[in-house]
């Protein structure tokens, strides 16, 4: 098989080999940039083994370029790095290395080419390729990575309790691969990750988010959560998730399984957007379904409020996994919140003020608020599918016509708080709260126009009706 290598890489190559030529070590490629080049992936960083000092390799190379460019080194893991025609390269010795039973620190000797293929994680992440004189180019294939890239799948180089063992990431990784490759996991490894999977509590949690979000991110999440699922990775990383699981039957009336619905709709939304949060959002939208469910006699399954109960869990669950607790996590929050209310638009006759509301509420997220909405279709009915989509088509029209109108989506009343206390004499209070909120209804609802004129007469009005009178 042969390998493509842009010019900037194959400067690299041959730089390196030139370097450990010098120095009269062996030096290969190996990890995620030779599994990505296979696969034809877009490659980010190039990972350099040799059989013998990987920092020492990193300084030959540097020394040999005529910038001399800074070599930035761990002395403690032997790994060094230099950005070469603007690539990051990774230079490690061989080494032997295992994980002491929980612990996250490594145990770390200097090995053959040989043992450090064997001590990463999957075989189609050992394979080597030499950039050495005798045989550049070649293959260094132990464990049959190329077999396995060919055949899609993920398995260990070494039994998987050993390789899951030195490090339980590696468990999620696993599933990370098997959704972004679209690669099934081999049946020994699925059934080791089942048996292990409580050792991912020696994880850091910022480690299980890095995997969530590559899962989140790849062509086909579901591959990703419905094998956390089956493997209990799940129930330990993200229960609420897990607790969707499931459909119940009562008087013969069933509810759908909404863990199922929830990663179809994360699928549904892929193509539409390649925001992390949307899709964050796609995934965790129905997450209070479980809290809210109930058996109403004669009427049925209900998730009643289960739109805001959803929203109000979103900051626990960013604060267990470490995803950040910024405007992300409130952007996260708002969508999941909304999700409902265009839903309703399409059920009823859509009055302006309703449009105006929604727009007030969804700001400038809005558009990516309908392309929630849409990806939450699931029903199998093809009829159906399109009559929803054509009234969400409605709705969106309607959204432009009323944004054209009256600029709602980044609107400020016209009133401030302050004004209202100057005019009364009021100290802030709630009775301040109550006359910007009526002032703001009032033009919402469409009873008085959005214009300052308008909002002060109104607000004169309103503040009698409490009692109020001008300041002189
Ligand atoms: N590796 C490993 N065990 C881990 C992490 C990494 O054995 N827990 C090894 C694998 O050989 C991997 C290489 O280190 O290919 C580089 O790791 P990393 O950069 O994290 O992953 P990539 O495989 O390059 O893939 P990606 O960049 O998509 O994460």
């Amino acid at each position: 098989m042969d390998i493509s290598y842009s010019t900037e890489e194959h400067f690299i190559m041959n730089t390196v080999s030139a370097a450990a030529a010098q120095l009269g070590v062996s030096a290969y490629l190996i990890g995620g940039f030779v599994r990505d080049k296979i696969l034809g992936r877009a490659t980010k960083d190039i990972d350099i083994v040799c059989d013998g000092d990987g920092i020492a390799l990193a300084h030959a190379v540097a020394d040999l370029l005529p910038n001399k460019p800074k070599v930035s080194f761990f002395k403690n893991f032997g790994t060094a790095q230099l950005i070469i025609k603007g690539i990051e390269v990774e230079f490690v010795g061989a080494r032997k290395e295992s994980y002491r039973e929980q612990s996250r620190n490594p145990e770390v000797s200097p090995g053959s080419l040989e043992d450090d293929q064997k001590r990463r994680d999957f075989t189609i992440n050992a394979l080597a390729v030499s950039l050495n004189k005798a045989d550049k180019g070649t293959f260094i294939d132990p464990f049959d990575g190329l077999l396995d890239i060919k055949d899609k799948i993920i398995r260990t180089p070494l039994l998987p309790a050993q390789t899951f063992s030195d490090d339980p990431l590696r468990m999620m990784r696993a599933i990370r691969f098997a959704a972004q490759l679209q690669f099934h996991i081999d049946v020994n490894c699925f059934e080791s990750i089942k048996s292990q999977k409580d050792r991912i509590k020696i994880i850091s949690k910022e480690r299980i988010a890095e995997e969530l979000n590559k899962i989140v991110m790849s062509p086909k999440p579901s591959v990703g959560f419905d094998l956390l699922f089956r493997t209990g990775l799940l129930e330990l990383i993200l229960p609420q998730l897990a607790a969707l699981s499931g459909t119940e039957y009562v008087d013969n009336k069933g509810h759908k399984d909404n863990f199922y619905h929830s990663i179809q709709v994360l699928d549904n939304i892929v193509p539409n957007t390649d925001n992390l949060w949307l899709r964050w959002a796609a995934l965790l939208h129905d997450i209070g379904k479980a809290p809210t469910k109930k058996f109403e006699k004669g009427h049925g399954w209900t998730f009643h409020g289960h739109e805001v109960v959803s929203g109000r869990m979103i900051p626990k669950i960013f604060g267990n996994l470490k995803l950040p607790m910024n405007e992300k996590m409130e952007y996260t929050k708002k969508i999941i919140e909304l999700h409902h209310r265009p839903v309703a638009l399409t059920k009823e006759n859509i009055t302006d003020s309703a449009i105006r509301r929604l727009l007030f509420d969804a700001g400038d997220d809005i558009d990516d608020l309908m392309t929630l909405c849409e990806a939450d279709i699931t029903s199998k009915n093809a009829q159906k599918v399109k009559r929803f989509l054509e009234n969400f088509e409605i709705v969106r029209q309607k959204l432009k016509e009323v944004e054209a109108k009256d600029q709602i989506r980044n609107w400020q009343p016209p009133i401030t708080g302050e004004e209202i206390m100057e005019t009364f004499g009021l100290e802030p209070s709630k009775a301040v709260g109550t006359i910007k909120t009526a002032i703001r209804e009032a033009i919402l609802d469409g009873i008085i126009t959005n214009d300052y004129a308008a909002a002060r007469a109104f607000m004169i009005t309103f503040a009698e009706q409490l009692g109020l009178t001008i300041k002189t």
